[in-house]
């Protein structure tokens, strides 16, 4: 098959006619009728703060301009994971000439099991272009829990859509949501960024108290049964 030069963010006429062919197939996957602008593309690239990660991870590479703005803006030794449920799209997306790129044929919704066979650690950045207000509701909750406990602690995930429903599904999972409008795509979109919280040192404790051996946990409840009984004599005692 022939490849295609390196990245070059930014769609060709070609790219918007094939886009526009895959959205007559299946409307609701596809979700937009065009791909994203240049300008679009660069607020995503920023957001995710793609230039310092090791690790990206593509959800819905559409034609591949995303995908090649991703590239441009990255290092040198990160790796960028495509992630497209669209065959003739994951097909095109594989002919971006660029090592850093992997590309995975499937849903999204696979992505812990994706990383884990391809030995990829945890991503820093997690970009997704799949339209959660038209693909159906338990499929988007399957892909934000897959997305919310696979990104690495400190790691950001945008998504970019024309309705909330996106933050309404991952509120539970991330909090609410960083939103900012993009109005100069077609159409204009929301573009909604997490931040994944890094574990609360109380939940740490808790899990460490939990692990302790039986014999300290038996000392600590015979301290507090102690304590109890001194309390209830001190109440017995007559005035
Ligand atoms: C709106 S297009 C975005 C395309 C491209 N990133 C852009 O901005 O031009 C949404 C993409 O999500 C893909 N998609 C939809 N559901 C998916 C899923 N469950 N897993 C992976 N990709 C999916 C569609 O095939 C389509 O390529």
């Amino acid at each position: 098959m022939q490849k295609k030069a390196g990245p070059r963010s930014g769609s060709t006429l070609d790219d918007r006619v094939v886009f526009f062919q895959e959205f007559l197939k299946n409307p609701r996957q596809i979700g937009s009728i065009t791909p994203s602008s240049r300008f679009l593309e660069r607020r995503i690239v920023h957001i995710a703060g793609v230039a310092s990660a090791r690790l990206v991870v593509e959800l819905g590479a559409g034609t591949g301009g995303t995908t090649r703005a991703i590239l441009d803006a990255m290092g040198p030794d990160a790796k960028l994971l495509v992630v497209e449920i669209n065959r003739h799209f994951a097909a095109l997306v594989g002919r971006i000439d660029d090592p850093r790129l992997i590309v995975h044929c499937g849903s999204a919704r696979d992505l812990r099991d994706v990383l884990s066979r391809r030995h990829l650690p945890a991503p820093d950045a997690v970009i997704s272009g799949i339209p959660f207000s038209t693909i159906d509701r338990r499929t988007g909750s399957q892909i934000l829990e897959a997305i919310s406990s696979a990104l690495t602690p400190g790691g950001r995930f945008v998504a970019y859509q024309s309705r909330k429903h996106v933050d309404q599904l991952s509120r539970p999972l991330l909090g609410p949501a960083h939103v900012e409008v993009a109005l100069l795509n077609i159409p204009p979109l929301r573009l909604y960024w997490w931040e994944k919280r890094a574990a609360r040192p109380a939940l740490e404790e808790e899990r460490s108290r939990a692990a302790r051996p039986a014999e300290s946990l038996a000392l600590v409840s015979a301290r507090t049964e102690n304590t109890a009984d001194a309390s209830f004599r001190r109440r017995l005692k007559p005035r």
